[in-house]
């Protein structure tokens, strides 16, 4: 071994107890603690980061709908890293006592800020000043809090504009991470979040209910929607979901448009028949040719004012009034014409439309669901189907309750929800219909 090389150091790492355990802090937790599995959550990080816990007071709530509360010293080796500590026990809903007044600094220019920012999760959080605990507006993931005279906002670092006064540091945050649905709810049941093919039929009949719920107290519906319900025949269903108005928004990229247009003008989704199944003569044109036609008119809007694009989903769309985005990407033929090319203001577009949605159904598309995932708040109800077991494991886990993943065939999930729902038309929608 050379002068400058470090022996290994094999010796039994030490137990926390052992370690000097310099700091000490009183941290408070509330909520359905135990059956949400909060508590042993909490309690594993704090062994898992080296440090220590004495359980002060443990209130468990007497029955399923009350809630429990918790009081706790954690103890670690230094200040530093109770202090580290303490960030990630905030995103569990866990925070300490005596909340410090919280610490805003001015963002040194546009999307730069102060160092310790605070990152937000996608859960309900609120900040303490002024002797009083604050709400978060817009909440959503790997944001930044802001100062706005409206009160507190999460912003993309993009967004932060120079001197906007940035929450630096976790000690003064409370994050309400949500817990069962105890309230009756369908999503309640759903104990085991990813639902495979044998399931789907009861699911797809309390998912029924919920959206009639929804729909009845004049709730918002949000659909992301892949290319893939083109392909397996979802076109009536969805189109019927959006005539009845069980949908009232529609997230999507330039495949689903030109596939559905493709169907309207020329019965081929791919250059494939729709009825028979078979890819028709010079069929691989038909995409291109039905871009062209939309071209035509200037945009898919003006093709149905015109009369020519007369049914299917992007016609409902229109038709209805609903607002839509289609978001651009790399492997997209076209565009047509209402294809947003510019990322960031589809994002914003996609946002603007989730915003006070109460319930978010993916449909296939993995690039579009994971994109709509990382800007809604983790409270909003949300539905992922997709054949591949992963993409769905992949959405359904957002740390919240409120996902329910279905590992199932799209077209047949979707025509099995209109059918439940009644809006299942029997042919293709027309004009006056
Ligand atoms: N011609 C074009 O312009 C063109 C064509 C294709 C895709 N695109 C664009 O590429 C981007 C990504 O496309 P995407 O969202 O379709 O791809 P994606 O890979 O992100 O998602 C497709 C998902 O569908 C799932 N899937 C496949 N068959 C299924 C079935 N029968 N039932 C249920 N789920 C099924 C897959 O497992 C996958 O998760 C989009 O923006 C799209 O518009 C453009």
């Amino acid at each position: 071994m050379t002068g400058g090389e470090k022996a290994l150091d094999f010796a039994r790492p030490k137990h926390p107890q052992e370690v000097a355990m310099q700091a000490r802090k009183r941290f408070t937790a509330e909520g359905h603690l135990i059956d949400s599995g909060i508590l042993t959550k909490l309690l594993n990080l704090i062994i898992e980061e080296g440090a220590d816990y004495e359980i002060a007071e443990l209130k468990v709530g007497k029955t399923e709908l009350l809630p429990s509360s918790l009081e706790l010293d954690v103890m670690a080796a230094t200040e530093e890293r109770l202090s580290d500590l303490e960030k990630k026990l905030v995103r569990l809903g866990c925070y300490g006592k005596a909340a410090p007044e919280a610490v805003f600094k001015p963002a040194e220019k546009k999307a730069c800020v102060p160092d310790d920012f605070y990152s937000t999760t996608n859960h309900r959080t609120e900040v303490f000043f002024g002797g009083g605990w604050h709400p978060v507006g817009r909440q959503r993931m790997d944001g930044v809090i802001v100062k706005a005279p409206s009160g507190l906002v999460c912003k993309k670092l993009r967004e932060v504009e120079p001197a906007d006064p940035v929450l630096c540091g976790s000690e003064s945050v409370r994050v309400f991470p949500p817990e069962l649905d105890r309230q009756g709810s369908s999503f309640g049941f759903m104990e085991n979040p990813v639902s495979s093919e044998r399931s789907v039929k009861l699911l797809v009949r309390d998912l029924a209910e919920e959206i009639r719920g929804i729909t009845g107290r004049q709730g918002k519906i949000v659909a992301v929607v892949g290319p893939v319900v083109v392909h397996t025949g979802g076109i009536p269903a969805l189109s019927g979901l959006i005539r009845g108005g069980f949908i009232n928004g529609v997230l999507a990229g330039n495949a689903l448009a030109v596939h559905d247009i493709e169907t309207a003008y020329f019965n081929t989704s791919l250059g494939v028949d729709k009825d028979s199944g078979r890819p028709t003569r010079e069929g691989h044109r038909n995409h291109m040719r039905a871009i062209n036609r939309v071209n035509r008119f200037g945009s898919i809007r003006q093709a149905v004012e015109a009369g020519d694009l007369t049914t299917g989903i992007m016609y409902e769309i229109v038709r209805k009034g609903i607002p839509f985005c289609l978001a651009g990407s790399i492997r997209d033929d076209g565009p047509l014409p209402e294809t947003a090319t510019d990322m960031i203001e589809a994002q914003r577009r996609y946002a603007e439309i989730c915003e006070g949605a109460e319930m978010i159904l993916m449909l296939s598309s993995m690039l579009h669901s994971i994109g709509t995932g990382n800007m809604i708040p983790s409270w909003i109800k949300t539905v992922c189907v997709d054949i591949n077991p992963a993409v769905v494991t992949k959405l359904s886990d957002r740390g919240t309750s409120q996902a329910v993943g279905v590992v199932s065939d799209v077209g047949l999930f979707i025509n099995a929800l209109a059918e439940q729902l009644g809006c299942l038309a029997k042919g293709p929608s027309r004009p006056g219909e």
